[in-house]
């Protein structure tokens, strides 16, 4: 089964800005995603993203909104239609004439899987947040005491454990802080005590 998007291009430049009120984005999100557990990663990724283009870009709150929608919304199919990932979501914001850089974002979040190379930094920060925060939050759960005293050392060498959450790619987490420039250290530390709010 191939999740290929099958194209690079995304949305209408005419729509730059063109964004989802809180309430539109929840409402969706709310309708789409049943799943707790799914629920509860978009939000942290969706908090992530807002916290990094507020604090590292120094963006708007304009702007951070758009990258927090970005992260909201980024796996909103993936309950319902997980055979269609990413597409249908694409394509709801392609008709609702949202923003296309947000929808580069979305369709750009796993390049393996969608065949969208990350282009823009909220792009990279996407790709490089989605799995990430997966790993870390599995970590928490076998922790007696969650997120608290998490440290990067302990998450490294989870991450070191092939059968520690292996379904996440090793490889993917790598080439993500790639493209992104930063190092996995920097985006653990970043990711721990700002993931461990959001509930
Ligand atoms: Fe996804
Ligand atoms: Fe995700």
């Amino acid at each position: 089964m191939s999740l290929h998007l099958g194209r690079q291009v995304f949305g209408n430049p005419a729509n730059a800005g063109k964004v989802l009120s809180k309430e539109e984005a929840y409402n969706l999100l709310n309708d789409w995603v049943k799943n707790p557990r799914l629920q509860l990663h978009v939000k942290q990724v969706a908090a992530l993203m807002h916290a990094w283009a507020k604090e590292k870009e120094n963006l708007s709150d304009a702007d951070a909104w758009r990258w927090k929608l970005a992260g909201l919304l980024h796996d909103a199919d993936w309950d319902q239609w997980p055979e269609t990932h990413c597409r249908k979501i694409v394509e709801e914001l392609e008709q609702r004439n949202i923003d296309a850089e947000i929808i580069h974002a979305i369709a750009s979040h796993g390049p393996a899987h969608f065949g969208v190379e990350p282009q823009t930094k909220m792009d990279k920060m996407m790709y490089a947040f989605d799995e990430l925060s997966g790993l870390i939050h599995a970590y928490s759960l076998m922790r007696p005491n969650g997120y608290e005293g998490m440290d990067v050392k302990g998450v490294k060498k989870r991450l070191k454990e092939k059968s520690f959450a292996a379904n996440v790619s090793r490889d993917e987490i790598n080439d993500a802080c790639n493209r992104a420039g930063v190092t996995p250290d920097e985006l653990i530390a970043f990711i721990i005590p700002r993931q461990a709010v959001v509930s």
